[in-house]
């Protein structure tokens, strides 16, 4: 039977949609080890999934030349889809198209997906890959820009929005990105930037190429702007895949429950041997998260940045859950500058999005020093006692060993509503450690001893005895228990479970003012 010429013309329309910028710059695109816009999504969503809108957009410029060159759908693939069977909303910016550059209609297109996104309680993932404003449409492209940047707002704590940086970004195209959740970046193939090497070298005269000032590594390390650094595009989809198992449609959602066969009543005998004998001796604070949660499955963000804390999701009985912990193995654990922002931060995501807190504490304070002072540690500290302040889902917090100062109210504690505190018995909760208590409060005394090494001895023994152990803060009650530490993942599920409907709120106001 013959086809119908107005049946053939859509799908001549689709086909030619679907070579965006043509063979020869898709094949460019390849070459660059890249992949094109839609084979990006159809990796990313579950198979046949995505349903594709705007397919027949074009923009609507004249200048340059412009007029003549016009692509279907423009130079961004939107739609929506499924992944892991649940609602998911794309846009991904097509290279190929004027470099992926964003004008007018790009944007339009990408706005509409995300108030699509936000009406229907559903994340949005932007698959980003432009060279930026597209040039030719002047003041116009810089408006476009800033409807995004006010959907990125207004979507921002409403449904999980999530970035992944495979080409370049740079300008303020960044902005998109950064008032997203989470920004993932491909080693080698990205790179983001408000300016590239050039006007760099003009500026400041300092020579850096594009990878070293922006690559996935550099923000992954240095800055602190991307969460993830992946390999290639193959692994950076999958983990955008797996990164979205935890977290929950949408801010009245509860994090998906996942069954599981790891026993909640699961104790691990090897724990109560795990803290070393010497409190100046280093363990590494990500064994215990992996021999604790379900299945020993725990997805760290910021990796490789601000290593002295650790964060991340994992489940624990099926309950999907943030964990945050000091990491003894680097800088002691200390809170610095660093360590409190991305604290701070992914505190903030798990409040937003229903996501109950789980803190492995053992911190000796926060760090000392005039880089330290000068940077602002007071501010940046202050963000994530705000943060765990502000906090109302569930917040359960195991005290491993140091809990010194500060930094003790800081991580969680009953003081700043902390629902369950345990500690282990290796805990020491206290002022600050026995060899500086000592030092200070008998400094006197040390000056005159005829043995002042024999007598500080036993001075830090009798401090160490006396407050460097949970039993002070237990009589108090400022801790519910000591357990052991074999017993961990019991106490927390059980913990989980009896706050499950827990409800707790904060004051009617329009936001507050953290510390910024
Ligand atoms: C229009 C653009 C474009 C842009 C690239 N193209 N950027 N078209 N507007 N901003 C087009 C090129 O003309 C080319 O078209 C195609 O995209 C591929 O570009 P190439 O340069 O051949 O690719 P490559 O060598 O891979 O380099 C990619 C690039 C480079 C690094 C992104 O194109 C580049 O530097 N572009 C300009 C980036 C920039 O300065 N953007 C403005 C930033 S300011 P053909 O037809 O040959 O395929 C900004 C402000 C935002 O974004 C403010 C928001 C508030």
């Amino acid at each position: 039977m013959a086809i119908d010429p107005k049946i053939q013309q859509v799908r001549e329309m689709r086909e030619q949609a679907r070579l965006g910028g043509g063979q020869a710059r898709i094949e460019r695109q390849h070459a660059k080890g890249k992949l094109t816009a839609r084979e990006r999504i159809e990796k990313l969503l579950d198979p046949a999934t995505f349903r594709e809108i705007d397919t027949f957009v074009t923009h609507r410029t004249t200048g340059f030349g412009i007029e003549d060159q016009k692509y279907l759908g423009d130079s961004v693939v939107t739609g929506w889809g499924q992944i892991n069977g649940r609602s998911v909303y794309v846009f991904s910016q097509d290279f190929t198209v004027f470099g992926g550059s964003l004008g007018e209609v790009h944007a339009e297109k990408i706005c509409k997906i995300t108030d699509l996104a936000m009406k229907n309680g559903a994340p949005v993932i932007g698959l980003n890959d432009s060279g930026g404003a597209r040039i030719q449409e002047g003041v116009v492209s810089l408006a476009a820009y800033a409807y995004v940047f006010q959907r990125n707002v207004m979507a921002s704590g409403v449904i999980p929005q999530i970035s992944a940086v495979m080409g370049p970004c740079a300008g303020g195209a960044v902005y998109s990105p950064a008032m997203t959740d989470f920004i993932l970046m491909v080693k080698g193939t990205s790179f983001m930037h408000i300016t590239g090497p050039e006007v760099v070298k003009a500026v400041t005269r300092e020579e850096v190429t594009s990878e070293e000032l922006g690559g996935a590594m550099t923000h992954s390390t240095v800055s602190g702007v991307a969460h993830f650094a992946v390999e290639d595009e193959d692994e950076g989809l999958a983990l955008l895949r797996l990164l979205l198992s935890y977290l929950p449609q949408n801010n009245t959602e509860d994090p998906p429950f996942v069954p599981t066969d790891d026993p909640a009543d699961r104790t691990d005998d090897e724990l109560n041997a795990i803290i070393p004998d010497s409190p100046h001796k280093p363990y590494d604070m990500k064994s215990i998260i992996e021999r604790v949660v379900d299945d020993g499955r725990f997805l760290e963000i910021h990796e490789h940045y601000a290593r002295n804390i650790v964060v991340g999701f994992a489940r624990l009985g099926g309950f999907g859950v943030g964990i945050v912990a000091q990491q003894p193995q680097i800088l002691a654990g200390v809170l610095d500058i660093d360590a409190s922002r991305k604290g701070a931060r992914f505190v903030r995501f798990c409040d937003a999005f229903n996501i109950p807190i789980v803190t492995f504490e053992d911190v000796p304070g926060f760090l000392p020093g005039v880089a330290q002072e000068h940077g602002g540690i007071i501010l940046h500290g202050a963000k994530l006692l705000y943060a765990y302040c502000e906090a109302t889902v569930p917040k359960i917090t195991i005290i491993t060993r140091k809990a010194y100062g500060g930094a003790y109210d800081v991580m969680s504690s009953k003081h700043i509503r902390g629902d369950v505190s345990y500690a282990w018995p290796t805990a020491e909760i206290a002022v600050m450690g026995p060899d500086g208590a000592v030092n200070i409060i008998f400094r006197k005394a040390l000056a005159e001893a005829d043995d002042p090494d024999a007598l500080r001895e036993e001075l830090v023994q009798e401090y160490r005895e006396k407050f460097a152990n949970p039993y002070v803060a237990a009589t108090r009650g400022y801790i519910d228990d000591v357990i052991e530490p074999a017993e961990t993942r019991p106490r927390l599920i059980e913990a989980l479970q009896m706050l499950q409907n827990k409800r707790d709120a904060n004051p009617p106001k329009k936001h507050g003012n953290i510390p910024l």
